[in-house]
């Protein structure tokens, strides 16, 4: 197995890769790829590719958390996968982060078994990422005992980060979803690299 930051070429491969298993938002791969192509790395096995880690600095999203850079995605092929290499594909990518002078990687994870990996990873959850369908009026007034670190809009979508009151939970993390009556709620998790 080899990993490695992936070449202008293989950029196309890659791109199906991450369509077909985190149905991605590809739309701004390429350009992140020109600009940050040391966060975009890929696992091969006898040249073929079967694994896909890639970000890119968050202050292009948030200019008050420039020392993190967002994992947008990863994703080993089901074929090749619960063998360890997510993890070593993660660990390059944060290597990659640290060589490039920032600190943190931060992310939204996919429900269930996906949880279990960062987890498994040292990654902490540090909020919960509430999807709202339409347009929450007053929603600081109504959220109760939740502390509110963030609200956006999405389109037709509130998006609320609220943080969680004490670590992985996820009898806590359904109360959430029933409280807001959230469409989704996701864990943002975080690690620290240095
Ligand atoms: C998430 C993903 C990249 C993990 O890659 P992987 O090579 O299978 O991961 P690893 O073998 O390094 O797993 C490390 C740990 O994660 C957890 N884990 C990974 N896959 C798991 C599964 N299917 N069920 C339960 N736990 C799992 C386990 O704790 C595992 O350690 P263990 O095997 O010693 O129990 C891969 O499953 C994948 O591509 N999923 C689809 C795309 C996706 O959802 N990406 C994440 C988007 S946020």
């Amino acid at each position: 197995m080899m990993i490695r930051v992936l070449t202008k070429k293989e950029l196309h491969r890659a791109k199906s890769l991450a369509q077909e298993y985190l149905g991605a938002d590809l739309g701004r791969f390429s350009v992140m790829f020109e600009a940050y192509p040391e966060l975009f790395i890929g696992c091969f096995i006898s040249e073929e590719l079967i694994g896909v880690a890639y970000g890119y600095p968050y202050f292009t999203v948030r200019p008050k958390e420039a020392h993190k850079v967002l994992l947008q995605g990863i994703a080993i092929r089901w074929d090749y996968a619960r063998a360890g290499r997510g993890s070593k594909l993660l660990q390059f990518f944060e290597d990659q982060v640290v060589k490039l002078g920032f600190s943190v990687v931060t992310l939204g994870s996919a429900e269930g078994y996906v949880e279990r990996f960062y987890l498994k990873n040292n990654y902490e959850p540090v909020s919960y990422r509430i999807c709202i369908r339409g347009d929450w009026d007053n929603i600081r007034k109504q959220a109760g005992d939740y502390s509110i670190l963030q609200i956006m809009r999405e389109g037709e979508r509130t998006i609320v980060y609220v943080p969680p009151r004490g670590g992985y939970n996820l009898a806590e993390k359904e109360a959430v979803r029933t409280f807001f009556g959230a469409d989704e709620v996701n864990y943002i998790f975080e690690k620290q690299l240095q």
